[in-house]
């Protein structure tokens, strides 16, 4: 069933029928990995991209709410609303916590990764920099603050590998992990939207690309529609 689901949007995404996807088991249908979907080209042009966004709006450590602990990787984002956290919670602000500023535009190479494989009638408000360096991991969580659930979650693979575990959508369902390499782009939509995810460990040695903005070992670039478009306007 997942492997139905993976075909419909590998055809949008115009990748090759036939090749075998190695779809996590565990995770509910709609969740669909795309192996190499970007080429190295298009892999460092996107890295130049972020580049210029952490010059805008610099990386910075997250903490959980209420404890305050701090997160072991660091944040930044693009688009018309950037995903925080701090000790009053998770949530969308328009501005960067430290500069003060609005967070840079998502650039256009970004921008169409979405328009491939969202199939989603609205543009994406908040792309996630995510900066994990070699020790950095990200507990299982959900990715709920969003109110447009029917929008995927499509988040991009930049730099070293990295372990991906996925369940189902309670925290205790059996999970599943799978490597994700650089140039990979996973799709959360429809019943999967709101799957337990995380990352278990970042691949050390294992980026084909030179090193990353912000001296990370390895990016996952996040893009969220946040609010439900208005009816009939994209
Ligand atoms: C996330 O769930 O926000 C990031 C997942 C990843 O780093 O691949
Ligand atoms: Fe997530």
């Amino acid at each position: 069933m997942s492997t139905r689901k993976h075909h419909l949007i590998a055809r949008y995404a115009g990748i090759p029928a036939g090749r075998d996807p190695q779809l996590p088991v565990a995770a509910p249908v709609g969740c669909s990995i795309l192996r190499s979907f970007l080429d190295l080209e298009a892999q460092r042009l996107m890295l130049t991209a972020v580049g210029r966004i952490l010059d805008l709006a610099p990386p910075f450590r997250p903490l959980m709410p209420v404890s305050g602990r701090p997160f072991s990787l660091k944040m930044s984002n693009a688009g018309p609303l950037g995903w925080i956290s701090d000790q009053s919670g998770y949530r969308y602000e328009e501005r960067h916590p430290a500069t003060g500023r609005h967070w840079p535009p998502i650039p256009e190479v970004i921008m169409e990764v979405w328009r491939k494989v969202a199939l989603y009638p609205a543009l994406p408000e908040a792309c996630l920099i995510n900066l994990y360096g070699p020790d950095a991991r990200l507990g299982l969580h959900q990715d709920r603050d969003e109110a447009a659930l029917a929008a995927p979650v499509v988040s991009i693979s930049l730099g070293n590998a990295a372990v991906f575990r996925i369940g189902g959508l309670q925290r205790s369902a059996q999970t599943q992990t799978t490597r994700l390499d650089s140039g990979d782009v996973v799709v959360l939509g429809g019943p999967s939207r709101l799957a337990f995810h995380g990352i278990d460990r970042v691949l050390g040695d294992t980026s084909p690309l030179p090193p990353l903005p912000g001296g990370a070992a390895r990016i996952n670039l996040t893009l969220r529609r946040v609010s439900e478009p208005a009816m009939g306007s994209p």
